[in-house]
């Protein structure tokens, strides 16, 4: 009989071999293609980094501004995918609005579907890297009730998502450089993390020989989960649901309860076992923008405080390991930039779309990638005799 290795969850599986991204869970390391993530948070860009993940170096001054050019001329979507929005609830959950639209790609681009075409893969990568922060825009106005507001070429990356998603037609959103900054670096932090289980599932999709649209689909799909990048927009209202910081120990207390399925969310990370270099960036980034912003002193603030303070120095979360992540802080900006909580995994998936791509790119370039294809350990019935249904 065939012999199978159980790794449930693959907690020490390795599904493929990758030179993208580097992570030292013990060391809490993050290297993209080599360079420390710190240092691309302070010193580059999110389009840079871009570059970087899908092809390996960072680009020279006319290759990066060249790439910028090709991301910025694929902003808009089709006139008609417009249509395809208005077929959800008015009340839709932005991502459950992403999951559908860009699937519907697939429908919409009929040139960059061929896999086997490096100039269709190239011109599907750069589709999805400039569309999907129009598309979580437009989910997010239609789950507003306001018109969509359509790409400006002549701004950032960040300034144009910011801009899609704070205009109206009333009153121009006014465009803070700070705030630009740290949207940017929210998107780099999230760009890419090896073989979470958004991009397992891109790469599973992926290795059936499925259109790129159609795989990142899936990936949203997954990111979507409480536990993965579902958790930013749980953990602040976990923080809200606290509401004031005398509520803290009670739910810490929750959190340490078996009977309990409570959890903190923000905390632990199936890799990071001392701290997640994320999160360390993002905290710096938090505490700049609320100073901008001048709300030093929210309540929600307040508890994510206190609430990391007592979670750091008990002896549960310190023996288990557990560290607040990249989610614990992200949610804290985002707030204070105005997002509403539902916009916060959808604002992941469109900073992580560059990660996946870039891993379906390497998978789909790798000449010995196969179609994934996991065995089980069966614990069904043996075989038995079918028995009629008048005589069971
Ligand atoms: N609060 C309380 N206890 C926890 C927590 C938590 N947030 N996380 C883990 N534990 C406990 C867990 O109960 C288990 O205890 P025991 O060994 O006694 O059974 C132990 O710590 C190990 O947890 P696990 O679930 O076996 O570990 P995992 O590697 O499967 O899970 C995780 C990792 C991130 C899913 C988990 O820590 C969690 O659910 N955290 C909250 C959700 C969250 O913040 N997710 C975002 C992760 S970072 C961004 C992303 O990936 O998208």
């Amino acid at each position: 009989a065939d012999v199978f290795t159980y790794d449930p969850g693959f907690t020490s599986t390795a599904s493929c071999e990758s030179a993208i991204t580097f992570i030292d869970g013990d060391k809490g390391e993050l290297l993209y293609r080599g360079y420390p993530i710190d240092q691309l948070a302070e010193k580059s860009n999110y389009l840079e980094v871009c570059y970087l993940l899908l092809h390996g170096e960072l680009p020279d001054k006319a290759t990066l501004d060249d790439f910028i050019y090709r991301v910025t001329r694929h902003t808009m979507v089709h006139e008609q995918m417009h249509n395809f929005f208005r077929g959800f609830r008015r009340d839709s959950h932005p991502m459950a609005t992403m999951v559908g639209v860009v699937g519907a790609m697939s429908a919409f681009y009929h040139d960059s579907l061929d896999i086997s075409d490096p100039w269709q893969r190239e011109v599907a990568s750069m589709r999805l890297i400039a569309k999907l922060p129009t598309i979580a825009a437009m989910a997010y106005k239609y789950s507003m009730g306001q018109p969509f507001v359509y790409p400006r070429n002549d701004l950032s990356y960040a300034e144009n998502f910011l801009n899609m998603c704070f205009s109206v037609p009333a009153e121009p959103y006014k465009i803070e450089p700070a705030l630009a900054k740290a949207m940017d670096r929210i998107f780099t932090l999230h760009a890419d993390h090896e073989q979470n289980a958004s991009t397992s599932t891109v790469r599973l999709a992926g290795s059936s020989g499925a259109n790129p649209f159609a795989c990142i689909a899936a990936g949203i799909a997954c990111l979507w989960g409480p536990a993965h990048g579902g958790a930013n927009q749980a953990c602040l209202e976990m923080l809200r649901e606290i509401g004031t910081v005398d509520q803290i120990p009670e739910y810490i207390k929750r959190a340490k309860d078996k009977d309990d399925p409570f959890r903190l969310m923000g905390f632990g990370h199936r890799v990071y076992k001392n701290f997640d270099p994320r999160a360390k960036v993002m905290k710096e980034s938090a505490d700049e923008v609320l100073e901008l912003l001048g709300i030093e002193d929210n309540e929600t603030l307040k508890v994510a405080k206190e609430l990391e303070r007592i979670a750091l120095e008990d002896e549960y979360f310190v023996s288990k390991k557990l560290y607040p992540n990249v989610d614990f802080y992200s949610g804290i900006i985002l707030e204070a930039m105005g997002f509403p909580t539902s916009m916060f995994t959808p604002i992941f998936a469109l900073s992580r779309t560059v990660g996946w791509i870039s891993q379906w790119k390497e998978m789909i370039e790798d000449p010995t990638n196969k179609i994934g294809r996991p065995r089980q350990l069966y614990t069904g019935a043996t075989a038995r005799d079918y028995v009629d249904v008048d005589k069971r």
